[in-house]
Parts: structure tokens; C-alpha cells; sequence
């Protein structure tokens, strides 16, 4: 074995001023799978997060809820604290951006950066709010849209026609927070010299760092040429007062990344192995990631390196990027319940089902994710009800009623468990690379194939037979040694079931390299049912009871359009077709008997499938995503076994099978639940 890493992980720290909800989640739950991960292989792996707690927004819910930020602030980490820990996302720490680690490394980064001459000051002007006495920051601004003429609208751009605006366009501003028509006012504030960082950032930003489409948006940015970053703001405010400037504070994104570090040295305290500077220090041999939002690019990948050039600390290893949550197609809506607060989502479902759906749905790249809520249902209680938790539901009575519990030892099924083995390297590459999606399709894919081997083998007629005891002992400890396995696999995402399923294994916590052996003569404890399907009208009641959180006073965040990077956003809906057009579709259940590749064509595979009563021969366009065909081989998938034949340059193509993805690696191939025969029409 190679030596532990060491790796220290980040989460975007969410803003004190609202409540957690599923589209955050996505980041929380892809981000601990793979802290899990790297725990679970041995590395040394720290995850810190904190609440995000400056800024106007703050200041001003505080004051409308008759209390000090501070109070706010503390309420909400208590929530924030108890949503995180009840959707298992493990942190090693979770601090607060308003700690007093944080106002010291703040106050440190900008006087190096000051010191340095990164730092300049000129005069703006701004609109400010006589009434409150503060300068207002653009969506504070209300007035009528100088293109349309539509009222009510934010002081940057119009909801109605679409058109981008200074503030100072808006025809009738008011202050959105009191009223009062704004006078225009100038001020002395601080900016961070971004520019004297290009070259440096030239060069970071395509050193591996980045995922493409990022690296790409960036490099449009960089080209463009970078800008001065406005750093301050006027009292009254709510975070750090910039040293030596009295009624000068920092800018809440200045002190925000500030705080991955602020919360890591909080926790050095506490954990006297833990060095502050092999993990921060210019000299640092640690891996340092940044899990984040497309929303918020520009501060990861752009000022915060910069920053922490400037002020003589490492840069991170690498900011992954994930795409944004839409729930059954659309952005999350309020009105339509899809707003759903993570809280809401706890009181009907268990944890372990969405962080399922989103490792199935997540891969490596910046796509948006969408969590259909009937494919949801559908896909967990096949998927884990089904298939992983089946396999030891079908074996472990056996082995109690005839054996007493012991599992016997010997390998009834070497080439399966073989075959376990030789998917290991690939699952965990898929990991390591966040392409939970692959990992999972893989994991499911062993699934499959040690169901139909038990139902092969079926226990259930042997037990009935005379002299066959030995051999329902042999097939059903194999069944809960790929069992043992599939759990190894899965612990990252599924911590509870996994710990459930230790308990009736009867073993030790399970780590990544107890997959390389198998249980034998061992004593099972009882069985217990480890997880239950997801009834369906749980899911209605959470989407009635998100139609009824519609009073609650939290912000539209998660719905809003991400600003500024929206480009990186998915392609919409197709159109709606007819009941009549969809019925003419002939849709069937087909079993690969052959893949291969076809010579001198790239991206097609050659398939031969058995619809039932016929085969069929296939070209399909899926070879970047299955390399190795022949793996493809006895496996079912869906075919449109009416479409016209089409003739190829390499024979007729005599119908299509089903696939999803946006391409490349991330192609997948569509497949119906166990039990599925050949030639099944599809209703
Ligand atoms: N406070 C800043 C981050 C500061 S990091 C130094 C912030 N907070 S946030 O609460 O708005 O968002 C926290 C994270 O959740 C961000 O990475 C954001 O992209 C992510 N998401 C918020 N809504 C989301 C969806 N609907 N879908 C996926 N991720 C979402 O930004
Ligand atoms: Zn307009």
C-alpha cells in the first residue's frame, strides 16, 4: 500500500440567513460521500465547513426579527448544525465565518496583501438610504425598468424584458428596505488589485485544477481581462472592520473562503496532530479541495486563489464543481411544493434514499441534477430494496433455519466472486474521480448478477429437496458474502444501512480492504429488515408540507438563477407528444448475446439482441462509455424494436437501444428491474 494522503475537503459554507434545502444538500452529500471514501480507503481526510454569517442580509433579517446577529447567527447554526448531522454529512468541524480564528486570519491575509501593494482605494458612488442611513447594495433598490417601463423591479436587471441595468437607470428608485427614495452619495472604498494576479492565474487555471467547462468559462473571464475587486463596505454592516479603517468592512465574500481556513484552525485546537501550516503553508505537501456550486465560480477558482498567492499561503489542489438541483424538471418552486427544506424532506424520508439518488445522479462533471420525484421512488426501492437488501433477505433465513446462523465457509460461485473483485479497482476509480453515477452503475451491475445467480441456484426449491441442505448452505453464504461485499462498496453513501448491515454480519466496522476477503464458518446475528420501500404517498406529504412552508421568510436562493455563469446551465424540455404517437412506439425488453466494437468505426458497437421471438442487429453509438463491450454481454437493456432499418456503412441497423447521458464516458445504458424476460413489451 501507498502512504495515506492527506486531504483536507471543503464545502461552500452556507449563508446564516436561511434554511438548508435539498438543492444544497447536493453539495453536502457529494461532498461527504467522497470524504467518506477517502476515509474509508485509509487516507488521512478532513472536512470542514461553517456557517457563512456576514453581510447585510444578515443584519437586516436580524433587526426585522427584533434580535442581534449574533443571536441570529447562533439559531441558525444550531439548525444548520442539526440538518447536516441528520442527513449524515459527517464534518470533522463545522465553525462560523463570525469567530474570532476568522477575524485574525482575515485581518493577517489583507495586511499581507495591503503590505504587499495588492490593495487600492478609490471613491464611488452609490445610492444610500437616507431614512436608514446605508448605502444600498443593488438588490436593495427597487424602481421601474428604463426599457419596459415595468414597475417594481431590482436595481440590476428586469425580470420582465430581461435588460441589465446600473441602479442609477431605474426611473423612481425606492429603498427597498424603508421606502425612502435614495440619494446618490460617494464613498472611499477598498479594492483587491486582481489583475497584478493574471499571469498566476493563466497559468492555475489550466494546471489541472479545474474541470473543462470551468477551466473554459475562465479562461473567457481571464481573456476578457480581469477587474479591481471592491472589498469594503460602509457601516453599518454586519462582519470585520478593516484594520486601520475605522467604519470600513470587509465585504462578506472577503472574509467567507477566508473561513475554510478559519474552521480548520479551530479544529487544530482540538486536535493536537493536526499542523495549521502542512495544510496551509506554501511549502504544503497536503491536498486541499473546494467542493462548490457553478454559482459561484469566479470567488473559488479566481479572487481566493489570488488572495492566497498574495498573501504567501498554498493554493487549493483542485475546486470541483457541481451543477444545480431541479426538482421534476423545473427549478424548485415554492408553489409547487419542489422548494423542499431539508427539514421537511427528514420528517417523511429516510437520509439514505436521496443520498442514494444523488450518487446515482451525480457525476463528475458541472451538469444540473434533477430529482424526479417518481423515478426517485422508483429507482431506490429497486435499486436498494430490490437488489442490495434483497440478496440478504433471500439468504439469511436459510442459513438460520439450517444452519444456525453459521455461514458455511467454501466458494460455491468462484467466477462471481471474481468477478466482484475485478470491479473494485474500477468502482474506486470511479469515486476518486466523483463519478459516483459510474460507481454506482457498477455497484447495481454486481447486484444484478448475484440475484440472478441465487435465483439460479434457488435456495427455496433446494430447501424442499431431500439431501440438498449442504448445497442451500453453500449457495446462501456466497449469496451473503457478495452481500458483505456490494455494503463495502456502498458504505460511502449509505453509512446506516451499512453500520445495520455490520450488525447482522455480525463483523467489525467494514473498510475498503475487507473486500478482498470473504466471511467462512462465521456466526450471523438475526435478521432485520434493513430498509424499506419508499411508499409514495411519504413523498406527497412532503411536497404538501413544502406548499405549506410557503410563509416562511427565508429567500428564494435555491430557485434563483445563478448569477452571471448561468451559460454552464442544461438544455430545456423537449416538446409534448401525443398519447396515439407514443402507443405506435414499439418498446421491448431485448438481452445483449453480443458486443463488440466495429472495425474502422469509433463510436459504434455492433450488438445482437434477443427481443423473444427474434434477434436483432444493432449499431449503436456507446462505445466511448463501454470500451470493453464484452462486459455488456447477458446484460438486459430496452430497444425500440419497430424503428425503421436504417442502412450503415457496416450492414442494417434493425432498431436502437436506449440510452441516457450527455455522452462520452457518460452514457448509460437502460436497463429494466430484475425479473424482466427478453421480448417484454414495455407498457
Ligand atoms: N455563502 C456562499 C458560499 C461561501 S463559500 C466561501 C453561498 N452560500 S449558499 O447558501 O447560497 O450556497 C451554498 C452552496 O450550495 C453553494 O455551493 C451553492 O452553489 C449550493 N447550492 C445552493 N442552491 C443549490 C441548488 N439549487 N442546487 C445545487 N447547489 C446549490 O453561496
Ligand atoms: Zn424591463
Amino acid at each position: 500500500m501507498s502512504e495515506p494522503r492527506q486531504i483536507l475537503v471543503t464545502s461552500a459554507l452556507p449563508y446564516a440567513n436561511g434554511s438548508i434545502h435539498l438543492g444544497h444538500m447536493v453539495e453536502y452529500v457529494q461532498t461527504d460521500m467522497w470524504v467518506r471514501f477517502q476515509k474509508h480507503r485509509g487516507n488521512q481526510c478532513i472536512y470542514v465547513c461553517a456557517d457563512d454569517a456576514h453581510g447585510s442580509a444578515i443584519m437586516l433579517r436580524a433587526e426585522k426579527e427584533g434580535i442581534t446577529p449574533e443571536q441570529l447567527i447562533a439559531n441558525v447554526q444550531l439548525e444548520h448544525s442539526g440538518d447536516f448531522a441528520d442527513f449524515l454529512v459527517e464534518f470533522d468541524n463545522f465553525h462560523s465565518t463570525h469567530a474570532e480564528e476568522n477575524r485574525e486570519l482575515s485581518t493577517q491575509i489583507y495586511l499581507r496583501l495591503r503590505d504587499a501593494g495588492h490593495i487600492a482605494t478609490r471613491s464611488i458612488t452609490q445610492y444610500f438610504d437616507p431614512e436608514k442611513q446605508m448605502f444600498l447594495a443593488d438588490r436593495f433598490i427597487k424602481g421601474t425598468c428604463p426599457k419596459c417601463g415595468t414597475e417594481d423591479q431590482y436595481g440590476d436587471n428586469c425580470e420582465k424584458c430581461g435588460a441589465t441595468y446600473a441602479p442609477t437607470d431605474l426611473k423612481n428608485p425606492k429603498s427597498a428596505i424603508s421606502g425612502a427614495t435614495p440619494v446618490l452619495k460617494d464613498s472611499q472604498h477598498f479594492f483587491f488589485k486582481l489583475p497584478d494576479f493574471q499571469a498566476m492565474l493563466q497559468t492555475w487555471t489550466r494546471s489541472g485544477t479545474l474541470q473543462d467547462a470551468v477551466a473554459n468559462k475562465i479562461a473567457e473571464w481571464l481573456d476578457a481581462g480581469l477587474q479591481q475587486w471592491d472589498i469594503s463596505r460602509d457601516a453599518p454592516y454586519f462582519g470585520f472592520e478593516i484594520p486601520d479603517e475605522p467604519g470600513k468592512y470587509f465585504y462578506v465574500w472577503l472574509d467567507a473562503p477566508i473561513g475554510y481556513m478559519a474552521s480548520f484552525k479551530n479544529l487544530c485546537a482540538r486536535r493536537p496532530e493536526l499542523d495549521f501550516d502542512a495544510f496551509w503553508g506554501k511549502d504544503s505537501t497536503a491536498e486541499l479541495y473546494h467542493f462548490i456550486g457553478k454559482d459561484i465560480v469566479n470567488f473559488h477558482a479566481l479572487f481566493w486563489p489570488a488572495m492566497l498567492e498574495g498573501a504567501g499561503y498554498r493554493k487549493p489542489t483542485g475546486i470541483n464543481v457541481h451543477g444545480y438541483l431541479t426538482v421534476n424538471g423545473q427549478k424548485m418552486s415554492k408553489s409547487r411544493g419542489t422548494f423542499i427544506k431539508a427539514r421537511t424532506y427528514l420528517d417523511h424520508l429516510s437520509p439514505e434514499y436521496l443520498r442514494y439518488y444523488y450518487a446515482a445522479k451525480l457525476g463528475k462533471g458541472v451538469d444540473d441534477l434533477d430529482l424526479n420525484l417518481d423515478d426517485f421512488v422508483q429507482k431506490v426501492n429497486s435499486d436498494l430494496v430490490g437488489k442490495v437488501v434483497n440478496i440478504a433477505s433471500r439468504c439469511a433465513g436459510f442459513i438460520h433455519k439450517g444452519n444456525a446462523g453459521v455461514l458455511v465457509a467454501g466458494n460455491a460461485a468462484p467466477e462471481l466472486t471474481e468477478a466482484f473483485l475485478a470491479a473494485t479497482p474500477g468502482i474506486a476509480e470511479a469515486y476518486e474521480a466523483r463519478d459516483f453515477a459510474r460507481a454506482m452503475r457498477e455497484i447495481m451491475g454486481l447486484a444484478d448478477r448475484a440475484n440472478a445467480w441465487i435465483a439460479d441456484k434457488a435456495p427455496w426449491s433446494l430447501a424442499k429437496q431431500e439431501g440438498k441442505q449442504d448445497e442451500v448452505q453453500a449457495v446462501c453464504a456466497v449469496g451473503i458474502n457478495l452481500f458483505r461485499q456490494l455494503i463495502i462498496f456502498l458504505k460511502p453513501v449509505l453509512p446506516l444501512l451499512a453500520a445495520d448491515a455490520e450488525a447482522f454480519l455480525n463483523v467489525a466496522p467494514l473498510t475498503w480492504n475487507d473486500h478482498a476477503s470473504l466471511l467462512a464458518n462465521h456466526q450471523l446475528n438475526a435478521f432485520q429488515p434493513l430498509m424499506t420501500r419508499i411508499d409514495p404517498v411519504k413523498v406527497q406529504a412532503m411536497t404538501d408540507a413544502s406548499k405549506e412552508d410557503l410563509t416562511a421568510s427565508q429567500t428564494d436562493t435555491g430557485s434563483a438563477a445563478p448569477q452571471g455563469n448561468g451559460e454552464l446551465a442544461k438544455d430545456p424540455l423537449s416538446a409534448e407528444i401525443d398519447f396515439d404517437a407514443f402507443a405506435a412506439v414499439d418498446l421491448r425488453v431485448a438481452l445483449i448475446l453480443k458486443a463488440e466494437a466495429v472495425e474502422g468505426a469509433d463510436k459504434l458497437l455492433r450488438l445482437t439482441l434477443d427481443i423473444g421471438d427474434e434477434q436483432r442487429n444493432v449499431f449503436s453509438g456507446i462505445k466511448s462509455a463501454y470500451p470493453n463491450p464484452a462486459e455488456l454481454e447477458g446484460r438486459l437493456t430496452m430497444m425500440i424494436a419497430n424503428l425503421k432499418p436504417r442502412k450503415m456503412r457496416f450492414g442494417i441497423s434493425e432498431g436502437m437501444v436506449m440510452a441516457a447521458g450527455p455522452g462520452g464516458e457518460e452514457i448509460y445504458l437502460l436497463s429494466p428491474d430484475t425479473g424482466a424476460k427478453p421480448g417484454q413489451r414495455i407498457k
